[in-house]
């Protein structure tokens, strides 16, 4: 990139990290986001304009207020003597993420689709928001190794306390998976809602991840209903769109349609037969 460009992008990232709302997201987002933006609009100012709303798009909507981590993480520990409260407590902050919310009215029956899998020790929850405090309702015995990638730095370090208190051998990162698909072997990765938020950020990016991740199992979910909960033609268009990328992988799959959430079980060729 010419030393111009460079400087156009250090501006753009100084200047959409000084709004308090976007100081915690991956910066190599911010940058790739950015070069993006600065390629397509006249100059730093609309650039970074356009860069907060795509910014908020794939991130910042699922938050109706800002996150008290420290008091979330206070309410666990205070919880963490029986296992009833620890997932009442896990029940209750989900609420505070949307996607998670969505979840909880189908939560009792959502992970029994994983209940016949083979051997789980490893899971990988791809942008995981608040999604491991779904641990208590897995349906494979525990612990397990819990590797958890999202953009932002604050919850992140939540997910990693939550997973040292949930005793799990866990790992909790910040990144970017457009910029870095994660490629370590997992026996289940979760790829919940996530798709279509890396296709909004980057046309051709569901497809990369696909064919970087190395996991005997995936489950890869879409919304039934948008954010303001309108459903209308949702599971047609996402299913043909995950039929197109399912194209040629020699994947085994089931379908599950729940009321909030339309999900794929995929056996991949690492599976064995
Ligand atoms: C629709 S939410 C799904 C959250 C979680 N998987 C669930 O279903 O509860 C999308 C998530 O993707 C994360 N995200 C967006 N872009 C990302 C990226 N490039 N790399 C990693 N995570 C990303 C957001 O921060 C958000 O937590």
């Amino acid at each position: 990139m010419p030393m111009k460009d460079n400087q156009q992008l250090d501006a753009l990232v100084t200047a959409v990290t000084a709004a308090a709302k976007y100081r915690h997201i991956s910066p190599d987002l911010i940058r790739r986001v950015g070069e993006r933006e600065l390629a397509a609009r006249p100059n730093l100012k609309t650039a970074v304009k356009a860069a907060k709303n795509k910014l908020h798009q794939i991130g910042g909507a699922y938050f109706e207020a800002k996150l008290d981590y420290a008091a979330m993480l206070q309410q666990l520990k205070s919880a963490a003597d029986s296992p009833d409260s620890f997932r009442q407590t896990c029940h209750d902050l989900m609420r505070r993420h949307a996607s998670t919310r969505e979840r909880l009215p189908i939560l009792a029956d959502f992970y029994t689709i994983l209940a016949d899998l083979p051997d789980i020790r490893v899971v990988m929850d791809i942008a995981c928001g608040l999604n491991p405090l779904t641990s208590p309702w897995f349906p494979f015995a525990q612990p397990v190794e819990y590797i958890a990638y999202d953009i932002y730095a604050d919850m992140i370090a939540f997910i990693g306390a939550y997973l040292q208190l949930a005793g799990m051998n866990g790992r909790a990162s910040v990144r970017d998976v457009i910029s870095r698909p994660p490629t370590e072997p997992a026996d289940l990765i979760l790829i919940l809602k996530t798709l279509p938020v890396l296709e909004q950020a980057e046309k051709g990016a569901a497809s990369r991840l696909l064919d970087a991740l190395n996991g005997r199992y995936l489950l890869i979910t879409f919304p039934a209903q948008s954010l303001g909960g309108r459903g209308k033609g949702m599971v047609q268009t996402y299913e043909s769109q995950f039929y197109a990328w399912a194209d040629g992988r020699n994947w085994q799959i089931e379908r599950f349609e729940f009321s909030t959430e339309l999900a794929f079980l995929v056996k991949t060729p690492l599976a064995g037969q």
